[in-house]
């Protein structure tokens, strides 16, 4: 008998109505369309309304996701919900989305793995199906990240960049010669630092102190250099050693998605793998960088350009905070 693979059955994303452009962000803070352009690549991004979460963002993009897969609610035996950016402290977004689309009583847990949250989790979902022990899980990345951005001077390195958005797949059991070929994971801690939330923190009894808002603790802190310099290194590092894995090479590639960090990441991981502009999906000018989301959301609109299709090879790779970074080949 074949042997139980992983494979992307459904794919579905869903970003907010609300169109925040670099010249509006100008108006906030001391920055251009033309300096944002420059050095990101992003011209606009998405915010979600007052009031929506993680788990509310992710409702369309699995419905999208489980009718492009033609399944059911009750056909899902498993969701992992992918965020660093949860509508609660406590608990995980998860068994909030299971209680607001109705799921049954299946299992639901977060992960926290930043960027990398569609690497990390599809890896899981993969050692579940591989294992026999269950048949359809949905792996929802969903993040809420412009409530966690400086929207002045102070913040404009980072508050440019980062946008909201959800993506959405369901991964299933098949014994097709297809599916996930391999997850590769990395991480190094040194880095945290380098890209924090830092408050509120369990460190301090106060969590969120009047000092702690003043510094501005409570907003995504990045060191935009130190991240560039990593994320360069890495991201071609973990595709060559996927790629490896596998027997194949760059040629072999169909498309190529990277989380969508910044654009000149993508470019340089482009010219570094010599692959041209076709083989790899950016979208990071319309959404900024929507974090776990990034890959599950080109992935959808891929599919939907008709830029995947059956039997494709599709390399997916992220970096992220901690730092954190990885990479799945997948025969679609
Ligand atoms: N508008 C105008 N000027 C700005 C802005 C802004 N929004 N932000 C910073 N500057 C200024 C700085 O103050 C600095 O001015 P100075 O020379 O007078 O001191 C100058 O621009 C250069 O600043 P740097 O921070 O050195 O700019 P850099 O060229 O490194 O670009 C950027 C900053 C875009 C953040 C870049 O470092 C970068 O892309 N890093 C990677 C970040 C990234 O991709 N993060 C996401 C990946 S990880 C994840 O996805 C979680």
């Amino acid at each position: 008998m074949n042997k139980i693979r992983s494979y992307i059955k459904g794919v579905g994303h869903n970003v907010p109505d609300r169109v925040v452009t670099n010249d509006e962000l100008s108006k906030l803070m001391d920055t251009t369309d033309q300096w944002i352009v420059e050095r990101t690549g992003i011209k606009e991004r998405r915010f979600a309304d007052e009031g929506v979460g993680p788990s509310d963002l992710a409702i369309p993009a699995v419905e999208n996701a489980l009718q492009d897969a033609n399944l059911s609610k009750d056909d899902i035996d498993l969701i992992i919900f992918a965020t660093i950016s949860s509508d609660y402290y406590i608990p995980g977004a998860g068994c909030i989305l299971q209680d607001k689309m109705g799921f049954g009583n299946i299992g639901a847990f977060d992960i926290k793995t930043s960027c990398a949250g569609f690497i990390y989790g599809i890896s899981m979902a993969d050692q579940y199906i591989k294992s026999g022990t269950f048949d359809n899980i949905l792996l929802v990345c969903s993040e809420v990240q412009s409530t966690t951005m400086d929207l002045s001077d102070r913040g404009r390195n980072t508050a440019v960049i980062f946008g909201d958005g959800a993506g959405a797949i369901v991964l299933s059991s098949t014994t097709e010669d297809r599916g996930i070929l391999s997850t590769h994971l990395h991480s190094d801690g040194k880095n945290v630092k380098e890209l924090w939330l830092k408050e509120p923190s369990t460190k301090s009894s106060n969590r969120l102190s009047k000092e702690s808002i003043e510094r501005g603790d409570h907003f995504l802190f990045m060191n935009g250099r130190e991240v560039f310099r990593h994320a360069v290194k890495r991201f071609p590092e973990t595709i060559n050693e996927s790629l490896e894995f596998n027997g194949l090479t760059s040629e072999d590639i169909d498309l190529l998605v990277p989380h969508q960090a910044n654009l000149r990441i993508s470019d340089m991981i482009q010219k570094k793998m010599g692959l041209p502009d076709n083989k790899v999906f950016n979208n990071i000018q319309k959404y900024g960088n929507t974090t776990a989301a990034s890959i599950p959301i080109c992935l959808s609109e891929a599919k939907k350009e008709g830029r995947i299709n059956n039997n494709d090879l599709v390399v997916c790779a992220a970096f992220g905070a901690g730092f954190l970074w990885g990479s799945t080949v997948i025969k679609w």
